[in-house]
Order: structure tokens, then sequence, then C-alpha cells
């Protein structure tokens, strides 16, 4: 599905990503670990292709086809879509209107108030995009998007940061939502999160957790033993044991 070999992303004048490697297979989700800073988000936005994160080497494959100079539309086209960690404000725009052009790229006129109020999400329809909302309201608009996107490979950064306990169940169940076979697809959908708490691995069978540090994947295995680890000694101990 996914499939980065030696990247090196740079943002303004600085190298942040050095010599990223990174396979992901069709139906798997991925966890991606690491201290603030480390550049998890910095690689997201590379593999999107949004402006800002100059990639200065190596290449990024979807789907058997390099997608390392595309724009961020026809990544999306083919089937890439991201929750973003800082949601912009869309001064003008509401959540419906929006939510109402991605299901018309679908070809889909309904579902738009049943998926908002499975993230609980109805009543932030009318507001405009972004504006003023919490971080937990955030969070939920932006998977709501994704939702009624449905891409094949779904990237979502740091989905519950700034989000109470009572909303993590929601935001879980959604992303559990977002990976799950349906009748269109018969494997599941593939996707790369970021996580620093490690809550949604409650909730998502996530197949494999790597840790970026230092501008690389320092470590890759099972999601929930690399996480004790981390817990245990901190991101310092994975540095030494640097491969
Ligand atoms: N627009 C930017 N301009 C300058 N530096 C940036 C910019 N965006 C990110 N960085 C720097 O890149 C590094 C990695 O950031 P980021 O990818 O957001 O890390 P993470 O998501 O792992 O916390 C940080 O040192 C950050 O300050
Ligand atoms: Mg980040």
């Amino acid at each position: 599905m996914l499939y980065i070999e030696q990247l090196r992303v740079a943002v303004g004048d600085t190298l942040i990503l050095d010599g990223v490697n990174l396979e992901i297979q069709e139906g798997e989700v991925h966890v991606l670990l690491g201290p603030n800073g480390a550049g998890k988000t910095t690689l997201l936005m590379a593999i999107m292709g949004m402006p800002g994160y100059r990639i200065v080497g190596g290449r990024i494959f979807f789907r058997g086809k390099d997608i390392t100079n595309l724009d961020v539309e026809e990544r999306a086209r083919m089937g890439i879509g991201m929750a973003f960690q800082k949601v912009p404000t869309i001064s003008g725009i509401t959540l419906r209107t929006l939510g109402r052009l991605v299901l018309e790229k679908r070809g889909l006129t309904d579902a738009l108030e049943e998926t908002a109020s499975r993230v609980n999400c109805l009543y932030l329809l009318d507001r405009e995009v972004g504006k003023g909302f919490s971080g937990g309201e955030m969070k939920r608009a932006e998977l709501f998007q994704l939702l009624l996107q449905r891409p094949l490979f779904s990237m979502v950064d740091e989905p519950e940061s700034g989000v109470d306990l009572d909303s993590i169940a929601l935001v879980g169940q959604a992303l559990r939502e977002l990976f799950e076979r349906d009748q269109v697809r018969t494997k599941k959908r593939s996707g790369l999160i970021i996580t620093h708490t490690g809550y949604i691995l409650e909730y998502l069978n996530a197949d494999r957790g790597h840790v970026l540090m230092n501008g690389r994947i320092v470590c890759s295995g099972n999601p929930r033993d690399l996480f004790a680890d981390i817990r245990e000694r901190g991101y310092q101990e994975c540095a030494r044991c640097e491969r």
C-alpha cells in the first residue's frame, strides 16, 4: 500500500527527516511513536504532499506508483487522506458544506448526519470549520471528514490529544470504523496513526509500531511491546539501542 525509501524532508532550511524507510501492506494499520519534535507530523505531511515539506531525497510509492512529485490533490484522489494535528479555520464554510462536498465527490448524498452523530458532530455541522472548536471538537471534526472521505490509506495525527476521557471511546470507535472492511472492499483499509498515549491501541488492533527519532525510524515491532518498553525506559533508551 505504502512504500517509503530513504526519505529526506526539509522544512525551510532545516533537514527534519534523514533517511526514513517504511513499508505498510494493504490492510495493515501501523502506529508511529517518538518524542516531541522528532518529525512525526513532518512525515505525515510529506506523505500527504503538503506544501512547505520539501522532499530532498528518497521516494514514496503508493499502490506501486511513485507519488514523490505529485501534489496533494492528486494524492487525495488516489486514496490518501489525513486528519491533522493542528486544524486550520475555514471562514465562511460550514462543516456541513464541507461534508457535502466530500460526499458529492463519492457520488453520495445521504450519510452526512448519520456519520456526524457517530462522532458527536451534529451540533457542529452549521458552524464554520474549525472556528472556535475546542481540542476535542477539532479531533472529532477531522475524523468526521475522514469517515466521509473513506480513504484507502488514512493518516491520523494524535487523535487522542486534547480529547477528554469520555470522548476517547468515541474517537477509538471512529478509528476502528475507518479501517473496517465494507461492501466495496473485501480487505481492510490501511493507515498510519501517530499516538503518544497509546490509548488508541485499546480500540484498534494495530499491526506494527515504529519509533521515529533523530530523523529516522530507529525501531519497529509489536506496538504494544514497544509502548510497554518506552513507558518503562523512555525514548532515550530507544536512542541508545539504535541499530
Ligand atoms: N514550519 C516549520 N518551520 C520550521 N521548523 C519546523 C516547521 N514545522 C516543523 N518544524 C520543526 O521540525 C521538527 C519536527 O516537527 P514535527 O514534525 O511537528 O514533530 P513531531 O510531530 O514529532 O512533534 C521540530 O523541531 C519543529 O520545530
Ligand atoms: Mg506532531
